[in-house]
């Protein structure tokens, strides 16, 4: 069965396109059929795996339903990805028709049984496009940065998936949340997991145990046009996100011994 997993936070700059791409180019590394679908308008996921934004159809054009999905989906050396651009910010005015919930989940239908995973990125925002990457989802992940302010967001979140839990998706689950930025010697970040674990258990979930350090080659990656993980495979915020790779592969797509 394809797992179809989104990466959501309400709070900007969490590590959202981050964890999608290096999942996107992980999965895709170990040999997995992957999809990367990009519902946030900032189109930060094409950029981040390279991709000329501006080229053909975008996420916004299969919502409208000006193509078809498969049109949409480009190609790459790191997976293939539906990517997104500023259009799709009218999506709250300009999609108003019955079972607006459903879009994309409609639309991925005609192509998930190509793909083993669909990882979708989200917006900073909880709007339609967020609950429609959550009604099309059978995982979340939630990256949070060690901050107080983080887990604020979390708990608003928390809402939104009971809401559709309850009414449109109950096989949606909350596979974990993932601290990003995160510094071991720090207190305040040690307090931080504390919380993220209280917050994890109202959400039957649980704080994933591997956590992402901040480095450098993950800012650095994007303007290459690659993942942290090709970019810089030894940086130390690459073999972290290696780690929540391996959790969502599991045994079915272990890392390849390199030659
Ligand atoms: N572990 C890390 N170490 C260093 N920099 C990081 C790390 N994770 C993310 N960043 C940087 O923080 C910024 C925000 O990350 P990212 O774009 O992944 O967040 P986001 O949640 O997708 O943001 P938005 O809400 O705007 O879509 C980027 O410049 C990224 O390179
Ligand atoms: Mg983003």
């Amino acid at each position: 069965m394809t797992q179809i997993i989104t990466v959501t936070n309400q709070k900007g700059g969490v590590g959202k396109t981050t964890v999608v791409s290096a999942l996107v180019c992980g999965l895709h590394e170990r040999g997995a059929r992957v999809l990367g679908v990009d519902l946030d308008p900032q189109g930060n996921l094409g950029f981040t795996l390279g991709l000329d934004i501006g080229d053909g159809y975008t996420v916004y054009d299969v919502l409208k339903g000006s193509c078809a999905i498969e049109q949409a989906i480009a190609h790459t050396e790191y997976g293939d990805i539906l990517s997104s651009d500023i259009l799709l910010s009218a999506a709250e005015v300009e999609f108003t028709a019955p079972r607006r919930e459903f879009m994309l989940s409609q639309q991925l239908d005609a192509v998930k049984d190509s793909y083993d995973f669909i990882i979708i990125d989200t917006p900073p925002s909880l709007n339609i496009l967020t609950i429609n990457a959550y009604v099309a989802s059978t995982g979340i992940i939630l990256p949070m940065e060690a901050e107080v302010l983080s887990l604020v967001g979390i708990s608003q979140i928390q809402d939104i998936i009971e809401t559709v839990q309850n009414s449109f998706n109950p096989n949606l689950k909350v596979l974990g949340i993932l601290l990003n930025k995160y510094n071991p010697r720090l207190t305040l970040s040690r307090d931080i997991l504390d919380l993220a674990e209280q917050v994890a258990e109202q959400l039957h979930s649980q704080v994933f145990p591997a956590r992402i350090r901040r480095s450098v080659s993950v800012a650095m990656a994007p303007a290459y046009g690659q993942s942290v993980l090709s970019y810089k495979p030894d940086a130390t915020s690459a073999r972290d996100l290696q780690k929540i790779v391996s959790a969502v592969a599991g045994d079915r797509f272990p890392r390849r011994k390199k030659r």
